[in-house]
């Protein structure tokens, strides 16, 4: 069944290939058969651990060489002479979808491919960018080693085709390729490899999805779909072709599975927006503009291993811990917020204000952990490290904000010099 599966797609890439204008001929095939031969002795005694991790790729099974995805043409920004051989050393999803363009065009799609709008750009809604925190606050070397290394960045060119060692390595999920493509797809399939049993493993998604403001992966790994994964993944089967991994391989979803596999009636995505129906990560959570379609997608996944009133109930209770999120905690504290502003209590400028810090991570750590510890079944994140912490946050906002009151009150003018020699 695999290997049937396997073959048709095979066939599938080589009828797409030879109907389109740059149909190849024989002689071409074998020409370039050649030069990828020549890559591969002379690469297996310079850096044998790339030539070892295609042998043991699907790529080199299916006779996918380096020469098929380095290869470049003279007119390609990046195109670089090497060994008498045009090549480039980015292989950006344009490339790869000369093969697979249903994938490419659903990750284009993605809110994936947008991780960099952020990149050094005004702040359209004002201060609650993170943006200025990264360049401005901290600064552009540490923006480069953080930030940029998850979002992705602006990959430059340098002399003769090399990348800048400013702009390279880069593999965040949405750099932005010379040819004007966005995205890298070894932020999931790593080369040489390219494996399609790594992009399903919890720790892939979880090298970008941790830590204080969007940590999916300790969410993950607390409820019951973690602990099971934790104990049983050595007897799973990772291996199947996309889009026929299902239950018969394993008894609890990763996070590929309820974001992107086909499962059941769900059909395969590589577009991790199109099962979403709240924003959780912004500010205040508002309703996607498909939510209900893409609500009705993620359930086809729950129904697999769950009833139909189960998925309804865990809805339910989701949404109520929303809007008591934006109800109670985001919009009392955000009026407060644009009234000190108003006031003059404090300056346009972000981030040189003590309440500044302090609002921020309010809603962009605890308020973010609560609402992703309530929607990926991870009890503790939404309380101790979410709800609880919020409603000590607020109540030491507002102690901050009456104390800048009382200040003005007694005649001390623009608080923020104050503050910070305080
Ligand atoms: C005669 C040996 C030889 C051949 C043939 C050869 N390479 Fe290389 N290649 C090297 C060496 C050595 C390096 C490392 C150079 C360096 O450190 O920048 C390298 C580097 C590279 C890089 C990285 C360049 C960079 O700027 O990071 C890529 C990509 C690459 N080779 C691909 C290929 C491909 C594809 C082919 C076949 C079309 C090929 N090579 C043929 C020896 C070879
Ligand atoms: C399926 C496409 C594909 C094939 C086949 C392929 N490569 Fe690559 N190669 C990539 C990608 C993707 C990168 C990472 C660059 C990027 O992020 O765009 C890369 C990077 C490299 C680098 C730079 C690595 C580094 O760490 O500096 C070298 C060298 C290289 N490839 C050589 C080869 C050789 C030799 C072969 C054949 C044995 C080969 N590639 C086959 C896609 C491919
Ligand atoms: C010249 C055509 C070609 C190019 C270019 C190409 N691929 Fe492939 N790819 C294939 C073929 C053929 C297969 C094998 C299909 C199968 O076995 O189902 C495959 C299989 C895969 C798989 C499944 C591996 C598995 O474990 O089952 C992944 C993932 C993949 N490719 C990713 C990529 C990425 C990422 C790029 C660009 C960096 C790329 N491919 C470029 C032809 C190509
Ligand atoms: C460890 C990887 C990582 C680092 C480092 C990182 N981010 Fe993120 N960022 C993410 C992930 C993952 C998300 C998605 C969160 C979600 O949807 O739950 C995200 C979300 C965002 C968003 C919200 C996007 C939206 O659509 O709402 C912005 C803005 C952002 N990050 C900016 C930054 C800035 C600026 C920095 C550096 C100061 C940074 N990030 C550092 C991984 C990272
Ligand atoms: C290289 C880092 C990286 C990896 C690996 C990664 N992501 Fe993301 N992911 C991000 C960033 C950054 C964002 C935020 C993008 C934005 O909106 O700016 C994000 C956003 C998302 C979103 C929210 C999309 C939306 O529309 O708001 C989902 C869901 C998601 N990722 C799932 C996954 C899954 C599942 C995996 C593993 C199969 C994964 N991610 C692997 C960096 C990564
Ligand atoms: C966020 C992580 C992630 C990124 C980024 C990603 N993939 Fe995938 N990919 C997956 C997952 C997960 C699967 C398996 C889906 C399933 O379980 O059915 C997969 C499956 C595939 C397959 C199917 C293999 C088969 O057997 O049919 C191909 C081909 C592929 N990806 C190519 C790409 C290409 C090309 C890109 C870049 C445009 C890309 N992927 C980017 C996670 C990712
Ligand atoms: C049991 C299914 C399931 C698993 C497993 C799962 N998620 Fe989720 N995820 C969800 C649901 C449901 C939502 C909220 C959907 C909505 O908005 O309707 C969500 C939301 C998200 C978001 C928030 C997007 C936003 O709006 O900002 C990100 C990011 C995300 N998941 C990433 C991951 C990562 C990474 C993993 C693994 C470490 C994972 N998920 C595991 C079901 C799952
Ligand atoms: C591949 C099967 C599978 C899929 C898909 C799946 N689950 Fe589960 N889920 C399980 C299993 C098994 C358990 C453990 C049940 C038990 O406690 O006996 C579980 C437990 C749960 C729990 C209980 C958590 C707790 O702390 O006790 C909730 C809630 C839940 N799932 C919701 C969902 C939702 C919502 C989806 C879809 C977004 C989903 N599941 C998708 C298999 C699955």
């Amino acid at each position: 069944m695999m290997e049937r599966i396997r073959v048709l797609v095979f066939l599938g890439i080589f009828a797409a290939m030879s109907g389109s204008a740059a149909a190849q001929t024989a002689a071409d095939r074998a020409r370039e058969e050649k030069i990828a031969a020549k890559c591969v002795s002379c690469h297996a005694k310079e850096s044998p651990g790339i030539v070892n991790d295609w042998k043991a790729s699907q790529h080199a099974r299916a006779r996918v060489g380096c020469y098929d995805c380095h290869k470049a043409k003279k007119t390609d920004v990046d195109a670089q002479a090497h060994k008498d051989i045009l090549i480039s050393v980015v292989v950006s999803p344009k490339d790869c979808s000369r093969c697979h363009p249903k994938e490419e065009r659903e990750f284009s799609e993605s809110h994936h491919a947008k991780a960099t709008t952020f990149l050094r750009s005004e702040t359209p809604k004002g201060r609650i960018m993170d943006n200025v925190l990264g360049y401005k606050v901290e600064g552009a070397a540490a923006a480069r080693t953080g930030c940029e290394k998850c979002h992705g960045s602006k990959v430059e060119i340098g002399e003769n085709g090399t990348l800048t060692a400013a702009t390279w390595p880069n593999t965040g999920i949405g750099r932005i390729n010379p040819d004007g493509s966005k995205g890298a797809c070894t932020a999931c399939h790593t080369r040489h490899r390219f494996s399609v049993a790594e992009a399903r493993k919890p720790e892939t998604c979880g090298s970008c999805h941790l830590g204080p403001d969007h940590p999916q992966i300790e969410i993950y790994l607390e409820s019951k779909h973690g602990v099971i994964y934790t104990q049983e993944k050595d007897n799973w089967n990772w291996e199947i072709a996309g889009g026929h991994w299902d239950v018969q391989y394993y008894r609890a979803p990763t996070c590929a599975t309820c974001h992107m596999s086909g499962i059941g009636d769900a059909e395969v995505t590589h577009n991790v927006s199109s099962r979403l129906s709240w924003k959780l990560a912004p500010p205040r959570s508002e309703a996607r503009e498909n939510w209900k379609e893409n609500r009705e997608a993620m359930q086809k996944v729950c129904l697999n291993c769950h009833s139909v009133n189960w998925v309804k109930g865990f809805y339910q209770q989701g949404d109520d811990a929303i809007k008591l999120y934006n109800e109670k905690f985001f919009d009392p504290m955000n009026a407060e917020m644009e009234k000190l502003y108003e006031e003059g209590l404090l300056t346009k400028e972000q981030f040189d204000e003590e309440i500044e810090f302090k609002f921020f991570e309010y809603w962009h750590h605890e308020g973010r952990r609560a609402r992703m510890g309530v929607f990926m079944m991870g009890p503790d994140y939404a309380q101790w490290h979410g709800f609880y912490e919020l409603g000590r946050g607020k109540l030491e906002l507002l102690g901050m904000i009456r104390e800048l009151r009382e200040k003005k009150a007694n005649g001390h003018g623009s608080t923020s010099e104050e503050m910070r020699k305080k």
